[in-house]
């Protein structure tokens, strides 16, 4: 059978996961053309993106896995399809930051956009649906979590100034006693991707991770994919990632950006 149409365990707004028949400890992964921006509010669908995506997501994992990091990444199938470890997946969002933009801007906003932290901000966030987490009801989805030293969990609203904030809700997390090594692996990714994008005249500004438990070997792994949804790349103040669309650009330019960074992104990593 091909492994292309085997039974579908995770379908989301950009990806298909698919369960491979003799190899419990794989998936198939498949990008879709899909690009969406506030949570799926806008959503539009851009030809050729797919496979922008696989390959962009392909380089980066093959250059963090010459570096030695744990990647659930295995090998490309075809243009629109990689193979990746299976994994139970944690439900955190961890974002590197090196420069504030985005919603960072709005929990700190004495920060100028754009202000370059000289060592990197990392924060975790709680992947969260229909604004529940659990038996417990929300404000927000996806809030941000503040971890104490004991490994409890505060959780706090996004988009509203942290200093004026109380927790909305404190307790324990699944895997929380891995974060610091998440933090790790999250920071020693970034410095890898960080200066293979310097070295093609990119600025990487900040970028999204997620994280699984492989489920053959128990090991933590850097998962999901990290293509040009997942990052700001700039040259000077210009984006080339999806802050455009974000921003409301027009899809034909949008287009060109990511089909560029996908073909430098073959590149990352070699000493140009
Ligand atoms: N190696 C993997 N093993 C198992 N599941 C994976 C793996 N990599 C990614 N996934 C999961 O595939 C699902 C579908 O991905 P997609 O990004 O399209 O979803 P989404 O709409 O963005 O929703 P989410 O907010 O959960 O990411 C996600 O829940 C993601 O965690
Ligand atoms: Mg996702």
């Amino acid at each position: 059978m091909d492994v292309r149409m085997g039974e579908v365990i995770a379908e989301g707004k950009t990806k298909i996961i698919r369960s491979i028949r003799q190899r419990p400890d794989l998936v198939l992964v498949e990008s879709k053309n899909d690009i969406t921006a506030g949570d799926g509010k806008k959503h539009d669908v851009m030809e050729g993106k797919a496979e922008w995506s696989t390959a962009t997501t392909c380089n980066v994992f093959r250059l963090l896995k010459r570096a030695g990091i744990p990647v659930a990444f295995v090998d490309r199938l075809d243009k629109t399809h990689f193979y990746a470890r299976r994994c139970e997946m944690l439900p955190y969002e961890v974002v590197v930051r090196r420069e504030a933009h985005g919603s960072y801007l709005k929990r700190h906003p004495d920060v100028a956009k754009g202000f370059r932290f000289s060592e990197l901000e990392v924060e975790f966030f709680l992947k969260t649906t229909e604004k529940r987490w659990g038996d417990y009801k929300l404000p927000k989805d996806d809030p941000l979590i503040v971890f104490s030293a004991y490994g409890s969990a505060m959780l706090f609203p996004p988009d509203v100034p942290i200093s004026s904030q109380q927790p909305f809700l404190a307790g324990t997390l699944p895997y929380s006693n891995k974060r610091d090594y998440i933090e790790f692996i999250a920071r020693q990714t970034f410095l890898i991707l960080e200066k293979a994008w310097d070295a093609l005249g990119f600025r990487l500004a900040d970028f999204k991770e997620e994280f699984g438990i492989d489920v053959e070997t128990g090991e933590l792994l850097l998962a999901d994919v990290i293509d040009n949804d997942s990052w700001r790349l700039l040259k000077g103040d210009r984006y080339f990632d999806k802050q455009n669309y974000r921003d409301g650009a027009l899809l034909d330019a949008v287009k060109a950006d990511y089909a560029r960074v996908a073909e430098l992104s073959a590149q990352l990593g070699c000493d140009s």
